[in-house]
């Protein structure tokens, strides 16, 4: 598909959704909502009520990921911006960005940083970064690209110097099995050997503060899945009741991750017009696996990368412990 380019100033955004994320959606809610258990894959969340509803989240006190990262953004940018020298900062999945001034603010005090590149399937959001990026800090192009990170890698533009490929938040965690080597694969596939790989994950705890985080008091998490079903409705001329499902987010010690579902309050049937009027039933109590979000050991995180052909070159907790920050750069092969 022809990229549609935008540009003002120093602002270039590439588009390479148009229709095609609703075409994902079709395809992602006909498999998911038509299989065994019944699943839906996490970037749908993302419209423009999701993203403002992820932006609540951070704020929350039961939901430590932000501040903990924040924590060592600010602890050790300025570390980063010499070990790296980068020149370009390339950040998956940036959401609002507001973290990631930290790290543009010390490679620019560092007098390398030349260009910013942040990607994101949540575009109209992507486009207000992009713009306030570039005025907040005038001698940086910025090209954002509105992609997906699975989809599009090759979307995103060759750079000239070092660079970091950012993924921050604990994102690598909502991706699981195949989804998460290629995701890692395709990072790795766009890293040259004095670029980095900046990742954030979140890190194996006990489960009372992990399911606090993912269950908040005031159930703005429970508003943020629910979404999905609001984003099926408008996108999919559904007619799903989200108040018909209650928000559930448990942890599963075995596999070391949080697993958020929709449960069904009662026997449902659910229609959805853009899939030909497909009837989806629900039994009462029944799921729907909206997000798992991944929490890592050392190890799991140097395994993950190893698989990638990544290796770690640098890694920092914040000072309680809780998440991590991760620089890695491609395995030099002997
Ligand atoms: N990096 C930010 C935002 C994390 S929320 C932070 O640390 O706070 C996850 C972000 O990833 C959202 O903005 C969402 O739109 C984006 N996202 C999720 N799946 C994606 C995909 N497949 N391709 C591109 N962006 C994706
Ligand atoms: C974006 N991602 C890393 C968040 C997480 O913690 O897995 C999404 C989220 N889901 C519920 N709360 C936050």
């Amino acid at each position: 598909m022809k990229p549609l380019p935008h540009s003002s100033q120093n602002v270039t955004v590439t588009t390479l959704l148009a229709d095609a994320t609703q075409r994902t959606l079709a395809d992602d809610v006909l498999a998911g909502l038509t299989s065994i258990p019944k699943t839906l894959p996490p970037k749908h969340f993302y419209d423009s009520a999701g993203a403002d509803l992820f932006e609540r989240i951070c704020e929350l006190p039961e939901y430590y990921p932000t501040r903990a990262e924040r924590e060592i953004l600010v602890a050790q940018s300025a570390e980063m911006a010499r070990l790296t020298r980068a020149t370009e900062l390339v950040e998956l999945g940036a959401g609002s960005a507001e973290k990631t001034r930290v790290l543009l603010t010390a490679l620019d005090n560092a007098g390398t940083l030349q260009r910013y590149v942040p990607v994101d399937v949540a575009e109209q959001q992507l486009r207000q970064v992009s713009e306030a990026i570039a005025a907040e800090y005038p001698g940086v192009q910025v090209h954002g690209v509105a992609g997906d990170f699975l989809r599009h890698m090759d979307a995103v533009p060759a750079g000239d110097g070092p660079r970091i490929v950012a993924l921050l938040g604990g994102t690598v965690g909502n991706f699981v099995g195949v989804d998460r080597t290629d995701l890692l694969a395709g990072i790795s596939s766009i890293l040259r050997p004095n670029d980095y790989l900046l990742l954030g994950t979140d890190l194996v705890k006990d489960r009372k503060p992990l399911e606090a985080a993912y269950d908040d008091s005031q159930g703005v998490t429970a508003a943020f899945n629910r979404n999905v079903l609001e984003v099926i409705n408008r996108e999919l001329d559904a007619d799903f009741d989200p108040n018909a499902f209650q928000h559930v987010a448990i942890y599963n010690e075995q596999q070391e991750q949080i697993e958020m579902r929709l449960r069904s309050t009662m026997t449902q049937e659910v229609t959805i017009q853009a899939l030909g009027g497909l009837k989806v039933v629900f039994a009462p109590g029944e799921e729907i696996l909206t997000e798992v979000s991944a929490k890592f050991t050392p190890e799991r995180l140097q395994q993950d990368l190893a698989n990638a052909g990544l290796e770690i070159a640098w890694f920092e907790t914040d000072s309680a412990g809780q998440f991590a920050l991760s620089l890695s750069n491609p395995q030099i092969r002997s």
